[in-house]
């Protein structure tokens, strides 16, 4: 396949236009939404991707309806020449650049609502969270058309709801999970770290270590309430304020009491200075 550069769609008529190119010359099309502010995390996404697709597309959009009234959504971070740079590096194909109107056309008045995986741990602090990423990302599957959609499992919930979603509703797209890359002291790559001060990000690989040594705890043998009392001991004396670090089944998310319940996933996440962090770590199975 010959290199074309990166290519740009900013309209779902001309994504789709490229779409049916492609499929017509028998490619096999990958979507990696983001909202920008990439960072080396989401290029993982896109190297994963190159590795299961002939044609990489790469989604921009800031979605309104995923923040909640008194969250970032004004200071999100916007880096769109940076971005593109990165994505023409990472050789991504194609960006997808869609305006609000694109995706929320004047009277948008329908949303997906979720369950399941959806309910407790973020909903508990975010209650419109879910319903604005699964609005966007069925929006964005449907727009694009794409054989398979990555998502980083930094944001476990979310691909969690993603998939379920998908699933329910029989989206004919194949949803792959990319493990979380990691500065080289632990903290999880995420587009809000630039909100850390030097003493926050100094503090910030706590949570890592407190999820770490939990699960090697749990995996050794300990009881799963004794592991995450102390990891949530460990986080707010870092200096975090807990919002929870729960053990939850790692496919339904339901919370569970002992490691013999199914695989386990521990999840956190926690406030430090202005920024709020998310993280979570599998248990290796005994
Ligand atoms: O993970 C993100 O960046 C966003 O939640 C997503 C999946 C692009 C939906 O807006």
């Amino acid at each position: 396949m010959k290199a074309e550069g990166l290519k740009r769609a900013s309209t779902p008529a001309s994504l789709r236009r490229q779409v049916r190119e492609w499929r017509a010359a028998g490619e096999r099309i990958a979507l990696v939404p983001t909202m920008g502010a990439l960072h080396a995390g989401h290029i993982a996404l896109v190297r994963a991707a190159r590795r299961r697709a002939s044609r990489v597309m790469v989604s921009i959009f800031v979605n309104p309806t995923q923040f909640g009234p008194n969250e970032d959504l004004s200071r999100y971070p916007r880096t769109l020449a940076d971005d593109l740079a990165k994505l023409r590096a990472a050789r991504a194909d194609l960006v997808y650049l869609p305006a609000v109107a694109d995706i929320y056309p004047e009277g948008f008045s329908t949303s997906v609502t979720v369950a399941g995986p959806a309910l407790g741990l973020e909903t508990d602090f975010r209650p419109t969270h879910f319903a604005g990423v699964a609005t966007v990302v069925a929006k964005l599957l449907v727009q694009a058309a794409p054989d398979l959609a990555f998502f980083g499992e930094k944001d476990y919930q979310q691909l969690k709801v993603v998939t379920r979603m998908s699933r329910d509703l029989d989206l004919p797209v194949n949803i792959v999970g990319v493990p979380t890359v990691r500065e080289p002291d632990g903290l999880a790559l995420s587009s809000r770290n630039v909100y850390l001060s030097v003493d926050d990000r100094r503090t910030a690989p706590a949570l890592y270590r407190a999820l770490t040594e939990a699960a090697s705890a749990i995996a050794g043998g300990e009881a799963v309430e004794s592991a995450v009392g102390r990891a949530r001991t460990l986080v707010t004396q870092a200096g975090f304020v807990l919002d929870y670090l729960e053990a939850c089944h790692a496919e339904t998310l339901a919370p569970i009491a002992s490691a013999s319940e199914g695989p386990v996933r521990l999840l956190v996440a926690a406030r430090i200075g202005s920024t709020r962090l998310i993280d979570n770590v599998g248990v290796p199975a005994r």
